[in-house]
């Protein structure tokens, strides 16, 4: 930061600057845009149910009804989306199979939707919770532990299901050690090499995470388990510095800090310490929260909207995944 020269009050007057609101918009230091926005649907198989069961739950689309949605978000402008798929109960299994059936629902969606939105950025998560029966993001071994070295074997299988379905960015968000630098390589050496890996590189063990949970279907499966083992410890920040860092040099195309709200000065770390792009993710809680305050009139519904995403844009982020982007896009348009 550099020297403030100023000959003080009354020379200096902050308020001269705040003082109309065409003079705020020429030194605003931030500008929300819709290009930025990330907006996530879940998707279900057309026999599956459409509402995740609490208040605020997250609609699950069939892939037709994400067709017609996402006819109307593009026309707002939105560039990009994040798909998570909502496996039915009877295809999770211990060993996560499902994950690399190139014919499971995210597979189909993937194309589905690349047939008639062929510019569309599609996101696609790689992990294995949705897949797997414990509702974790990696395979359980025999001593009872979360197997890092197993899990990266499958997240591989599923990267390159992702990549041959048309997915142009993938996203690791299962905090499994080395899976950028070989998901790098077997994407390399079965070429695909376009296509760009946005890590989850610092994902922590949040407690944010529930209606996600809840709209994935895997929150019963999980229990009262809990993700410490992988997800990063909300006290720490250097750690959480170091594996964005070590992200990129696996061959990360871009970071991500998740959730965003609370964890601002880690964007801000890893902003200043990086020349990629970092992304932020708002949580479900997140956006949980500022929905349920504006809907009991405790708070002003778009205003803190803009002020939660705005700050995250502050801090750093280059992009930012959020549940009200499509409503965003309506706003700013
Ligand atoms: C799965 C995944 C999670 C989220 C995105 N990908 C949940 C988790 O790690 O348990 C959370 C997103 C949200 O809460 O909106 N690995």
């Amino acid at each position: 930061m550099k020297k403030f020269n100023s000959r003080g009050f009354p020379f200096h007057r902050g308020r001269r600057l705040r003082s109309s609101s065409n003079l705020r918009d020429l030194v605003a230091e931030t500008l929300l845009k819709t290009d930025d926005l990330v907006m996530p649907y879940f998707i279900r198989e057309d026999s599956d149910k459409m509402e995740s069961k609490n208040k605020f739950g997250f609609k699950r689309f069939s892939i037709n009804e994400l067709l017609k949605e996402l006819d109307e978000v593009v026309k707002l402008g939105i560039k990009s989306v994040a798909l998570f798929p909502k496996i039915e109960v009877e295809k999770k299994t211990d060993d996560a199979n499902e994950s690399f059936n190139e014919n499971n629902l995210i597979s189909r969606a993937l194309k589905k939707v690349l047939k008639e939105f062929p510019d569309l950025m599609i996101i696609c998560d790689v992990a294995l919770d949705p897949y797997t029966a414990s509702g974790h993001d990696g395979i359980i071994n025999s001593n009872g532990e979360i197997d890092n070295d197993i899990t990266v074997q499958i997240l591989v299988k599923m990267s390159l299901n992702l990549a041959s379905s048309g997915c142009k960015i993938i996203a690791p968000s299962d905090m499994m050690d080395g899976r950028i630098k070989i998901i790098r390589e077997n994407l390399e050496t079965n070429k695909f090499s376009n296509v760009n890996i946005l890590s989850y590189s610092s994902k922590f063990c949040s407690n944010f995470y529930s209606p996600f949970r809840d709209a994935l279907g895997s929150r019963e499966n999980l229990g009262d388990s809990k993700k410490d083992s992988y997800q990063i410890d909300y006290r720490n920040s250097r750690e959480a510095v170091k594996e964005s860092l070590e992200d990129i040099e696996e061959g990360a195309d871009i970071v991500m800090v998740k959730p965003a709200g609370y964890y601002l000065d880690i964007i801000n770390e890893i902003k200043k310490n990086c020349l990629i792009p970092v992304a932020a993710y708002q949580v479900s809680g997140e956006y949980v929260m500022i929905k349920n305050a504006s809907d009991d009139k405790f708070i002003d519904y778009r205003p803190c909207v803009l002020e939660s995403l705005s700050c995250i844009k502050r801090a750093g982020a280059d992009l930012i995944f959020s549940y009200f982007s499509k409503e965003v896009a309506q706003w700013l348009k």
